[in-house]
């Protein structure tokens, strides 16, 4: 017996050793933890039960077969997040570069598919240099394995792809597919091909950073979701937001005792919208005073920055905070806000998460740029996602409310459930000046007249009023009290039962 522990303890040492000491210290002295350091800073500590530690590649061509290392460059198994079960993987770049054989492949396809059984969210840690060259196109399957298991557990349980280090070829298209994805600056990157085939097919050159660093993917792309300074932040972060999701679509969201009152008022919000309608106002502000705790986690900070999407709590149970922003680009609609919250409030929709949303918006952004980038097709995303999404929706109009802008923004044409308006909210086709300058162009040279017209405009839709009459609003209320009402609301929206048609699925405009 005593021999055959000792064979198993030295089979776990090599495993546990990955590419080698000196792989190892190279790791480290690139600003980067291991595979396994950073499974321990993600899970509860004592949590991770690996799986297939002794797996190894079955590739016998260019002198692999001489070369195998346990565990084959990847690390999987489950462990918990603040007691709750979560399924990991975890790419080894020290052996073969964290690149994907088919042996490796089946370890992630082996905790996917346990994930989505057992219903429990899926991370993804991302340090690879893509397929295993060596292996061919049994990489490539490999690869469409993984795939296969992100899109059928879409919507079933969260999917959360972390990229720590280079990401590239196959590994991109997974984490494409998940519900989040984070970068870590300076240490990651992401493309799907290299500065090196960059320059022969495009001529361009390109530093790794320029084509698919973290900044490029926060901010411009908008592929990744958020990016944090190192391992360590990036895991923490990664810890916060689990905290927030609920473990699969069967769930409710998560609900944690709340030790904030739910009939706080925080009077310093009726004085937030400034007297000119013009002039921006900070809607995070709002988000913070009205959410537990002000504590948020943001979704695509960086990106879209006209529109914030961030989880919260109310009552101690997870909402999603949508909320167009003031302070970027008066927080007009435009592609990037409105696919960004597109993809947001699907997500909400998915995991039975609901929704708030802020509105203050003067309409979608005109031009060229935006017309032949597509907005119609993107703004139609926001409005399909609020449109067919049947979980509790509740909505309150800060100050503008314009246009088609104002039926996409959780209208109640869109089956709002609850919809508010503050006194300052303004609910009109669009702003005065605009109208008047249409319905009345002949006035046009008559500043006297104009003034007068734009006035009657205003004093007509300047107000929450004409809504509310028609019954569009629920009520109109002090914003002061938002929190209470938003809490009393989704009180009364517990039970909400509501099913669109049977389909096969939907054809949101992509
Ligand atoms: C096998 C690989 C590898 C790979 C890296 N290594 N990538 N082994 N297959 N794809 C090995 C290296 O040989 C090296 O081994 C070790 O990993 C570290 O690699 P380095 O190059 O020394 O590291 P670094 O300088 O940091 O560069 C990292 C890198 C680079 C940028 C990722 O290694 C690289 O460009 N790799 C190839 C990327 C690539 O083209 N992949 C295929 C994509 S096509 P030793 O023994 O020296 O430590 C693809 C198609 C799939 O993925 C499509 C599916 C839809």
């Amino acid at each position: 017996m005593k021999h055959i522990v000792e064979a198993l303890e030295a089979k776990r040492a090599a495993a546990r050793a990955g590419g080698g000491e000196k792989r190892m210290a190279n790791q480290h002295a690139k600003g980067k933890l291991t595979a396994r350091e950073r499974i321990e800073l993600l899970l509860d500590d004592g949590s991770f039960e690996e799986f297939d530690m002794f797996v190894e590649h079955r590739c016998a061509d260019f002198g692999m077969q001489d070369q195998k290392i346990p565990g084959d460059g990847v690390v999987t198994g489950w462990g918990t997040v603040n007691g709750r079960v979560v399924y990991v993987f975890s790419k080894d770049f020290t052996v073969f570069g964290g690149s994907l054989s088919m042996a490796h492949a089946e370890k992630i396809t082996k905790v996917q598919a346990m994930a989505i059984q057992n219903g429990a969210p899926c991370i993804g840690i991302f340090d690879a240099g893509g397929a295993r060259i060596q292996e061919g196109v049994q990489s490539l399957a490999g690869y469409a394995d993984i795939f296969m298991n992100n899109i059928l557990g879409s919507g079933v349980i969260p999917q959360i792809s972390v990229i720590m280090g280079p990401c590239a070829g196959g590994d991109v298209y997974s984490p494409a597919m998940t519900d989040f994805i984070f970068m870590v600056r300076d240490t990651s990157y992401m493309y799907v091909t290299g500065p090196d085939v960059v320059k022969t097919v495009t001529n361009e050159t390109v530093t790794h950073e320029e084509l698919g660093g973290a900044r490029v993917h926060a901010a411009k792309s908008g592929v990744v979701d958020g990016a944090y300074e190192n391992d360590f932040e990036t895991l923490s972060e990664m810890r916060r937001l689990i905290d927030f999701l609920p473990s699969s679509n069967r769930e409710k969201p998560p609900a944690r005792p709340s030790f904030d009152d739910a009939d706080r008022e925080d009077p310093s919000l009726d004085t937030l919208i400034p007297d000119n309608p013009n002039k921006p106002y900070d809607m995070k502000e709002l988000i913070e005073k009205v959410a537990d705790e002000g504590d948020l986690f943001e979704i695509g900070k960086d990106f879209g920055k006209n529109i914030i999407t961030a989880f919260g709590r109310l009552e101690g149970s997870t909402v999603g905070f949508v909320a167009n922003q003031p302070m970027t680009l008066a927080g007009v609609l435009d592609i990037d806000a409105s696919r960004k919250a597109a993809r947001f409030v699907r997500f909400c929709d998915a995991f039975n998460i609901p929704i708030v949303t802020f509105v203050d918006v003067p309409g979608f952004l005109p031009g060229l740029k935006q017309e032949y980038g597509g907005l119609i097709k993107h703004g139609a995303k926001l409005l399909f996602a609020y449109g067919e999404a049947t979980v509790p929706k509740v909505t309150v109009i800060t100050r503008k409310a314009y246009g088609g802008a104002y039926d996409v923004m959780s209208s109640k044409h869109l089956r709002g459930d609850v919809n508010y308006a503050w006194p300052t909210a303004e609910i009109a086709v669009m702003g005065a000046k605009g109208a008047v300058e249409i319905i009345f162009r002949g006035d046009i040279g008559d500043p006297e007249k104009i003034a007068a017209r734009t006035k009657e405009y205003q004093d007509r839709f300047a107000n929450p009023f004409v809504a509310a009459s028609l019954g569009y609003l629920d009520d109109v209320i002090m914003p002061r009290e938002t929190r209470k009402r938003l809490i009393r609301s989704l009180r009364a929206l517990k039970g909400k039962k509501l099913e669109n048609p049977w389909k096969k699925h939907d054809n949101i405009p992509l």
